[in-house]
């Protein structure tokens, strides 16, 4: 039995990878999030009462609390997915960006760095640390085949693009320098339960079921490649398991689709699934609004997953369709755990949690 680190497990994908570990594997894992607003506990309460679990409320800008926790909890590898992630609220403030994506992945580097060189032979070789990296950072695509590859150049748009970009090359130069065990991923969008209704799809979800406009960006024509979450979830853990180290996977799930057609296939599956709508509203489209668009906004991204196909043998498992209902559905069946986001009461209940550091 295996121990992972799992930094920024409370938060969307960090939750989903925590769930998929626990559930559907024999290791454990400890979670090490600093539980800023995206961090949500209620995302792991499935199995928060597992033996196999362990959570610790640290900063990965905390070097010195980061070295307790490696000495206290010894594991085998580090899947770095904590991370300021929210494009818009980069433009609005980048030094939490900056601090966390940058200053905190060197932090964790330089500590887990640290740890590894004092471990026996054996559990050195075995030693893998997972950077959890975006397909944002090789900018965007303007033509309508092109894929990003794993040789793709970085080009990144936004401070939180630039940001990761930063971060990923940090890890690649700590692998050539020193020698350190890491492997690298680079995700296209995700989609799928728990996940923080800021970003575009719970967004729309929660403002279609309240009545309220469903904002729209620009024309809405930007394409994402959209991947369902618990599906980047197992890549995660095959990569960190079975990977090469040194090598970059690029993630995606065959799945682009404009934003607005995201919006429209959200509105069609209420009609179907939630058909007594609020006060005033006839039809769920009827709610689209378009908004000034968002300054250097992407216009496409698309990933070639060919190369974790055919080395890892994994393959997406849901498409668009049913990856859509399962998250439609899921924010029907789960309005107590997506109310205690939008009232606050998800975050106001963890003041005063500590860490048991
Ligand atoms: N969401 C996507 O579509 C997507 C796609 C590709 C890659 N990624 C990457 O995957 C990772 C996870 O994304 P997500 O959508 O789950 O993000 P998220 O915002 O939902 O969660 C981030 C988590 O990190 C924690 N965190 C933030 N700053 C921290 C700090 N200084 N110390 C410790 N913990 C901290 C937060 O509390 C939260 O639990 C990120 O690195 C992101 O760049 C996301």
């Amino acid at each position: 039995m295996r121990k992972i680190l799992v930094t920024g497990g409370a938060g969307f994908i960090g939750s989903a990878v925590v769930r998929h570990i626990i559930e559907d594997t024999k290791d454990s894992v400890v979670v090490v999030d600093k539980l800023t607003y995206a961090g949500n506990l209620d995302s792991l309460s499935d199995v928060a009462d597992n033996e196999r679990y362990a959570f610790e409320q640290v900063d990965i800008c905390n070097r010195s609390t980061l070295d307790e926790v490696f000495a206290k909890h010894q594991p085998d590898f580090v899947m770095h997915l904590a991370a300021e992630s929210h494009v818009d609220r980069s433009i609005d403030g980048p030094s939490a960006f900056i601090e966390t994506n940058i200053i905190g992945t060197y932090t964790l580097l330089e500590a887990a760095r640290h740890y590894w060189m004092a471990l026996d032979t054996v559990r050195k070789q075995a030693f893998r640390f997972h950077h959890i990296s975006t397909d944002e950072v090789y900018g965007d695509l303007h033509g309508t085949d092109d894929l990003f590859t794993e040789t793709t150049p970085y080009a990144p748009s936004s401070p939180y693009s630039a940001s990761k970009a930063s971060s990923d090359h940090l890890v690649r130069a700590w692998l050539r320098t020193y020698g350190f065990p890491t492997i690298v991923t680079n995700c296209s969008n995700n989609y799928g339960p728990y996940h923080f209704p800021e970003k575009l799809i719970p967004l729309m979800i929660l403002n279609a079921l309240e009545g309220k406009p469903l904002p729209v960006y620009g024309n809405g024509a930007q394409i994402r490649d959209w991947l369902f979450v618990e599906d980047h979830a197992k890549a995660l853990y095959k990569v960190v398991t079975e990977g090469v180290i040194g090598e970059t996977y690029n993630i995606g799930g065959h799945n682009e689709r404009k934003n607005i057609e995201v919006v429209h296939t959200i509105c069609q599956l209420l009609e179907e699934l939630a058909p007594s709508k609020p006060a005033g509203v006839a039809k769920y489209e009827d709610l689209i609004t378009y908004v000034t668009d968002r300054p250097g906004h992407d216009m496409r991204y698309a990933i070639d997953a060919g190369k974790i196909e055919r080395e890892l043998g994994w393959k997406p498992q849901e498409t668009f369709e049913s990856g859509m209902r399962k998250t439609v559905s899921w924010y029907l069946a789960n309005q107590v755990w997506w109310q205690r986001v939008l009232d606050g009461s998800y975050a106001r209940e963890r003041i005063g949690l500590k860490s048991s550091l």
